[in-house]
């Protein structure tokens, strides 16, 4: 980390305390409070984490006013246009933008990943078919430790990469399992010869009984909701894989942590919500009943798809997909689809309203995405598996540098406790 050249001054009781101050190459000073309870004996209260800084990184950075996400620097509509989800994954893992030949060893690596353990066909069969598909992958990503314990040992670099390979090249397989598995079709295979977006439509669309030939529109599609979806810097679900792979968890076991904090929906499960939320409105002439409800305190309804921690001005993500929307509807021949119609008019009648506008609450990623993925043909249990898999990547890159910091310790918050004193056990006769 960069020397401290500016100190703030806490005063606690009359005793002065300097704290470092650090400058990030982007975003806001950070106050270093470390030493804090080791000095002066006291904690810093911050539930929700709204102004504490977890961690250094050198992988995402969002600046929520100017609504920017940069991977390694580059701007997520530029990756989103010119790039593909593996050269983003290979960006975020390793920090650079990779050679042709570079790019070319990894694509064959990730493809020579894809297959799942022949026993986990067996595994999957534990589930009940009715199983939302998050919580088959929760438990399936999570057994994978149990698959591949040749790659658990997180002291060990070469463990570490496989580990990152074998995420990344089989979240799409488990995820088209367990959407497979939900229907009651035969589980397909992947194929090495389709990219990684044109497989993972092959595995969840393909039967036995018909040649399946995937669109390539629809794979550009997908392809791009993977890239969107990639990375978020230390937003809820990436925070848990970080604080359970802070004790020296293994990597499947965390990134199942992770999907299991993805699924809320606060989080990755807003997607599902989102959708179910545009068909209940149904048509645009309910949209201003369900504004009312969003801004009424004594309802607990909130407008699914809109707000987010960090951006207050745009979600660029939204805005790429927004636009994705467009084309892919238009060009699968639904463009008359009702529910992008709803969403397009709620959209407009939000943001010209006085109190999303005071909020600074805009569409967020969740708010088109749920539109293409219905489009291509994913019923809405789905929407958040295809988020889990996406964010993979994320999870691994910043796992991985977790786990190369010296200065790793594992995570251990405090409290600000509001509970009994010590007090006597009361026997129960006597209660
Ligand atoms: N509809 C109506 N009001 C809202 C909404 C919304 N979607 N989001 C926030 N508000 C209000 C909220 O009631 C609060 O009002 P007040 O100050 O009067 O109490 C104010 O705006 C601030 O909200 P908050 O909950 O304190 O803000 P937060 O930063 O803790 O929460 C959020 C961010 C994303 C959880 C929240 O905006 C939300 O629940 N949105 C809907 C769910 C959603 O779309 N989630 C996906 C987020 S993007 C993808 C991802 O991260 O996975």
């Amino acid at each position: 980390m960069a020397e401290s050249t500016k100190k703030a001054t806490l005063n606690i009781d009359g005793t002065t305390y300097e704290l470092p101050i650090y400058s990030p190459t982007a975003g806001p000073d950070v106050i270093d409070i470390r030493k804090l309870y080791a000095d002066a004996g006291v904690f810093t209260y911050d539930p929700g984490f709204t102004s504490t800084a977890s961690c250094d990184s050198t992988i995402t950075y969002i600046d929520g006013g100017k609504g920017e996400l940069l991977h390694r620097g580059y701007p997520i509509d530029q990756l989103a246009g010119k790039s593909h989800y593996l050269e983003v994954c290979f960006l975020l893992l390793y920090g650079y933008l990779p050679t042709a030949a570079e790019l070319e060893k990894f694509e064959i690596t990730v493809t020579r990943h894809t297959m799942v353990h022949e026993q986990m066909h067996y595994f999957f069969r534990g589930f009940r078919r009715d199983s939302h598909p998050m919580a088959t992958m929760v438990g399936v990503v999570g057994a994978m430790s149990a698959f591949y314990h040749d790659s658990t040992d997180v002291n060990d670099a070469w463990h570490r990469e496989v580990a990152a390979i074998r995420l990344i090249a089989k979240l799409p397989t488990i995820a088209a399992m367990a959407y497979k598995y939900s229907i009651g079709q035969p589980f397909v295979y992947p194929r090495n010869d389709l990219d990684y977006a044109a497989n993972f439509l092959h595995m969840c669309f393909s039967v036995p009984a018909e040649e399946y030939n995937v669109n390539p529109i629809v794979a550009r599609a997908m392809d791009r909701i993977f890239i969107l979806h990639a990375d978020h810097e230390q937003n809820a679900s990436t925070s848990t894989v970080r604080l359970a792979s802070s004790s020296g968890a293994n990597p499947f076991a965390c990134i199942a942590a992770g999907i299991a904090c993805l699924w809320g929906p606060a989080h990755g499960g807003a997607n599902q919500a989102c959708l179910e939320m545009l068909r209940e409105i149904g048509t645009v002439d309910r949209i201003p009943e369900f504004i009312a409800r969003a801004k009424d305190k004594n309802d607990p309804f909130r407008l699914m798809g809109f707000g987010h921690r960090v951006y207050k001005n745009t979600d660029p993500r939204a805005k790429v997909l927004k636009q994705s929307a467009d084309e892919v509807l238009e060009l699968l021949g639904v463009d008359d689809n009702p529910l992008l119609q709803v969403a397009k008019e709620l959209e407009h009648v939000a943001l010209n309203d006085p109190y999303f506008i005071e909020k600074k609450l805009f569409p967020n990623v969740d708010f088109y995405s749920g539109i293409i993925l219905e489009a291509i043909g994913f019923p809405t249990s789905m929407f958040t598996p295809i988020f889990a898999l996406s964010r993979t990547v994320g999870w691994i890159s910043q796992w991985k540098e977790m786990i190369a910091d010296p200065q790793m310790k594992i995570g251990r918050p405090r409290q600000l406790y509001l509970g009994e004193t010590s007090r006597d056990y009361v026997d129960i006769e006597n209660r």
